[in-house]
C-alpha cells in the first residue's frame, strides 16, 4: 500500500492551477451523452471517479474521444443509450452511482451498478426510495440500501419530492430521472446543495426551473450538445488555500477556480477565521463563475460553523479541521451529520488523525469541536481509503513540528492525481 511522508515547510509559494471540477466533469459526460449532437469538454478531470463515469457511458454505446486536451462526446439523444453488456463499476464514486441510478431508471433496459468496498457501504435508499415512487424498479442489498443495485428502467411519472437531506447527488438523480418522466418532477431540500446539474441542464436546453428551495424539470425535451469549459475544482484548491494560510511566509495564487456560490463555503469559513484570501479576475465559463484566488499566510482564530454554510463546504471539513487545529481558540462544527456517510466517516477519521497529531478534538453526532493548538506533532496516520482525509493531513504536515506520514495515499487519484508533485512544487524548505 502506498504511503507518503511530508516534511514541514518554511513557506508555500507560487502560481498554480488545480484540476477540473469533479462534479462538473461528471455532469459534462452525462448530459453530453444524453444530448443530441457533439459536446466538447475542456478541463475535464481525468481522476478515477470521473473515468468511472466516462467508462460507464462508453459501455452504453456512447462514442467519447480524448485527445489529451479536449473530450469529444457524440451525444445519442435522450433515448440513444444501449443496454450495457456487463455490470457498471463506479469505483469509489458516489456521484457516479447515485446520478446513474436516476438516469438508468428512465432507460428501457436492465443495468447493474456496483463500486469498491467503500462505495458498497454507502447509503443508496436516499435515491432508490424516491426513484421507486417515480415507478423505477431497483433492487439492492440490504433492502435496496446498498450496492450492487439492479435497475429495470421504464416508464416514470413526475413526483414532488421533499428531500430530507441537502444532497446534490439526491437532487440530481431525481432531476435526471425527471428528464424521462411524464409531467413535471420537482425536488426541494432543507438547505441548498450545489447547483451544477441545474446550471448545466439549462445550458443544454432542458426544460428546468430553479426556485429558492429546489428545482423542477419537465420530462421529454431533447437537449443539444454544448462546448463546456470545466473550471478548477474549489474542493482541490481548498488544500492549497489552507496550506497558504497555515504556513508562515506563504503567498500563492490559484488560477481559474470555480466560485459557484453553492461551493464557496470554504472561502467564507477561512475568511471568517481571519484568512487573507482575495478573489481576482472574476469571470463566467459555461454558466459557472470563476476567479483567481490569492492567499497569504494569516493568523487564524476558531469560529462556529453550522446551518446553510455546511452543504456549501461539505467536502472541505477534513481540511477545515486542520486549519482549526492550527488556529487560536475553539472551532465548533455542527449540522454536518452527512460527513459520517462520505467516502469514509469523515468525522471519526478527522478526529482520530488530529488526535494522533496531539490536537484535542471532541466528536459530536453531527460534527466536532477542535481546540486550536498552533502546531501539529509529527505522527503517522491512515487515510482510510479517503482522498480528502489523506490530502488534509498531508497539508497539515507542512505546518507540523516534524514529518507526518499518511498511509494508503493511492486514493488521492480519485480526485487529484497530481496532488503530491504539486504540493512539493510549492513547498519551500
Ligand atoms: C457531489 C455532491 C456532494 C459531494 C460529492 C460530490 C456531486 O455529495 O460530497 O463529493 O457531485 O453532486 P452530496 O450531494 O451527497 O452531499
Amino acid at each position: 500500500m502506498e504511503s507518503y511522508t511530508v516534511r514541514p515547510a518554511t513557506g508555500v509559494k507560487g502560481e498554480i492551477s488545480v484540476p477540473g471540477d469533479k462534479s462538473i466533469s461528471h455532469r459534462s459526460i452525462m448530459f453530453g451523452s444524453l444530448a443530441r449532437g457533439t459536446t466538447t469538454v475542456r478541463g475535464f478531470l481525468r481522476g478515477e471517479d470521473n473515468m468511472a463515469t466516462l467508462n460507464a457511458f462508453r459501455s452504453m454505446g456512447v462514442e467519447i474521444a480524448d485527445d489529451g486536451e479536449i473530450l469529444t462526446i457524440v451525444g445519442r439523444g435522450l433515448h440513444g443509450l444501449r443496454e450495457p453488456g456487463d455490470v457498471i463499476d463506479c469505483g469509489n464514486s458516489g456521484t457516479s452511482i447515485r446520478l446513474l441510478t436516476g438516469l438508468l431508471s428512465g432507460q428501457r433496459f436492465f443495468s447493474v451498478l456496483t463500486g469498491d468496498q467503500y462505495l458498497r457501504k454507502r447509503p443508496m435508499k436516499r435515491v432508490v426510495g424516491p426513484l421507486g415512487e417515480m415507478g423505477a424498479v431497483i433492487h439492492g442489498r440490504d433492502g435496496g440500501e446498498k450496492a450492487p443495485l439492479a435497475i429495470v428502467g421504464g416508464a416514470l411519472s413526475g413526483i414532488n419530492y421533499r428531500s430530507p437531506v441537502a444532497s446534490a447527488q439526491v437532487k440530481s438523480a431525481i432531476l435526471l430521472a425527471g428528464l424521462y418522466a411524464d409531467g413535471v418532477t420537482t425536488v426541494t431540500e432543507p438547505h441548498r446543495s450545489r447547483d451544477h446539474s441545474e446550471r448545466m441542464l439549462a445550458h443544454f436546453g432542458a426544460d428546468i426551473r430553479v426556485t429558492d428551495t429546489g428545482a423542477g424539470i419537465a420530462g421529454g425535451r431533447e437537449m443539444q450538445g454544448q462546448e463546456i469549459v470545466v473550471p478548477g475544482d474549489i474542493s482541490s484548491a481548498a488544500f492549497f488555500l489552507v496550506a497558504g494560510l497555515i504556513v508562515p511566509g506563504s503567498e500563492i495564487l490559484i488560477k481559474g477556480v470555480g466560485v459557484n456560490p453553492t461551493r464557496t463555503g470554504i472561502i467564507d469559513i477561512l475568511i471568517a477565521m481571519g484568512g487573507d484570501i482575495r478573489l481576482q479576475n472574476q469571470r463566467t465559463l459555461s454558466g459557472e463563475p470563476v476567479a483567481d484566488l490569492l492567499v497569504r499566510s494569516s493568523s487564524l482564530k476558531g469560529i462556529t460553523i453550522g446551518g446553510d454554510l455546511v452543504p456549501r463546504a461539505i467536502d472541505e471539513f477534513p481540511v477545515v479541521a486542520v486549519a482549526a487545529a492550527l488556529a487560536e481558540g475553539v472551532t465548533t462544527i455542527s449540522d454536518a451529520r452527512e460527513l459520517r456517510v462520505k467516502e469514509t466517516d469523515r468525522i471519526a477519521a478527522t478526529a482520530a488523525n488530529l488526535r494522533a497529531a496531539g490536537v484535542s478534538v471532541t466528536e459530536t453526532d453531527d460534527g466536532m469541536i477542535v481546540t486550536g493548538r498552533g502546531v501539529l506533532d509529527s505522527c503517522a496516520v491512515d487515510s482510510r481509503g479517503d482522498h480528502r482525509i489523506a490530502m488534509a493531513m498531508l497539508v497539515g504536515g507542512l505546518a507540523a513540528a516534524g514529518p507526518i506520514t499518511v498511509s494508503d495515499t493511492g486514493c488521492i487519484a480519485t480526485s487529484f492525481p497530481r496532488f503530491l508533485p504539486l504540493l512539493e512544487e510549492v513547498a519551500r524548505r
